[in-house]
């Protein structure tokens, strides 16, 4: 059995203004009718021929407690356990807490960490990569799945391939955290690198002495906020005081980056994370002229644009744009170039710093 682990602590500032601070896009319904935490939610459930998933943990912080129970009832998903983070330290953290919980019960257990605000529309492919880590898993190695590059994205972590994979589970020769542009290119141009999902295999104890050799220093305070960890409503609350003692990292560059035993799944299927509205625009399905709407919204001789009405008492129409989004809610209006979808998160920064 394997134990699914949902992180969904993130603030996803790049898909203002739907995703805001206290509501962001995990919980919105992007793609289709479900949100993508619960959509995520059910990828990783039940029994398929060759796996079989536990209750899930969640990892996620007080402000969208309700909204994590409410949503996972929503999918008809019990939760295993539900952890909150007094404040978000970043993925290291989190995943360590999820680990040392699991090892409390259960040391070789294992656990599939994955993020809630990815498009993973083949869940029967993802299924089928996560049965082929299995083994690499039982050897001691902890799995990445790889997906295979368009372009020098520099928001990804690529790795590096010790072989030429024909699908089947391969040892990663170098993990490369998000590069910088010229870096990115060199990797693309290479051919012998794959983006890393964020999704990892791996058991419990294995993971703890990845910690245990390559950051030390977050052991300490993870657990003794999970020793001193208080139930309430059915929540797992980690100790505030030793939390922020821990450093504010990503797991990719305290463990994945310096890690000896990591082997990568590649995963040739459809996978999105998200993370613009030129993606969300993407995933939507565009028409042969590029256009996608979703909600009140009517496109006029318009190509490669996206329009959205997030209201009922919003008609949004379109005349004549191209490479246009425009994204409208009852209290704020996004007009943007398609080719500025990462810019997006600057907007976010200039109302914050508005006040
Ligand atoms: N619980 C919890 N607490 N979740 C968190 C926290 C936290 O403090 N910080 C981030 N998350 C969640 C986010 O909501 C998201 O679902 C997931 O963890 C990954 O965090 P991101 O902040 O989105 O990471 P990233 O996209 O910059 O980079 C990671 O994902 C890429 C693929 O999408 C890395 O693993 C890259 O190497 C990878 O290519
Ligand atoms: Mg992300």
């Amino acid at each position: 059995q394997i134990t699914p682990v949902l992180l969904c602590g993130g603030s996803g500032t790049r898909l203002w203004p739907l995703s805001r601070k206290s509501y962001p896009k995990q919980f919105v319904p992007l793609v289709g009718e479900e949100t993508l935490f619960q959509a995520s939610a059910k990828r990783l459930s039940g029994t398929t021929e060759t796996l079989s998933f536990g209750a899930p943990m969640v990892l996620t912080n007080a402000d969208f407690r309700f909204i994590v129970t409410e949503q996972l009832a929503g999918a008809g998903i019990d939760p295993g356990a539900i952890l909150i983070e007094p404040e978000g330290r970043n993925t290291a953290p989190a995943i360590l807490a999820a680990a040392l919980r699991q090892a409390e019960t259960d040391p070789e257990a294992i656990m599939l960490v994955a993020p809630s605000d990815h498009v993973v529309p083949d869940a029967a492919a993802f299924h089928a990569a996560v049965a082929l880590g299995l083994e690499a898993v039982a050897a001691g190695d902890m799995v990445t799945f790889g997906i295979t590059p368009t372009h020098a994205e520099t928001a990804y972590g690529y790795l590096e391939l010790s072989e030429k994979s024909d699908g089947q589970p391969v040892k990663l020769s170098r993990f490369v955290e998000k590069p910088d542009a010229a870096r990115a290119a060199e990797m693309l141009a290479a051919g012998t690198f794959l983006w890393n999902a964020g999704i990892f295999l791996f058991r419990a104890k294995d993971m703890i002495a990845a910690f245990e050799a390559l950051a030390p220093g977050l052991l300490a305070p993870v657990k003794a906020s999970l020793a001193e960890a208080k139930t309430d409503l059915g929540f797992l609350r980690l100790s505030p005081e030793h939390w922020g003692g821990a450093e504010d990292i990503s797991i990719d560059y305290a463990v994945m980056e310096k890690a000896p035993n990591l082997s990568v799944v590649p995963f040739a299927e459809a996978w999105s994370d998200l993370g613009g509205w030129d993606a969300v625009w993407r995933e939507t399905g565009p028409d042969e002229n590029g256009v996608a709407t979703s909600g009140e919204a009517t496109a006029i001789d318009c190509s490669n644009t996206l329009l959205r009405s997030e209201s009922e008492r919003l008609e949004v129409v379109g005349i004549g744009l191209e490479n246009i989004m425009v994204i409208a809610m009852n209290d704020a209006v996004l007009v943007a170039d398609m080719t500025r979808a990462q810019d997006v998160k600057l907007a976010v920064s200039a109302l914050k710093a508005k006040g």
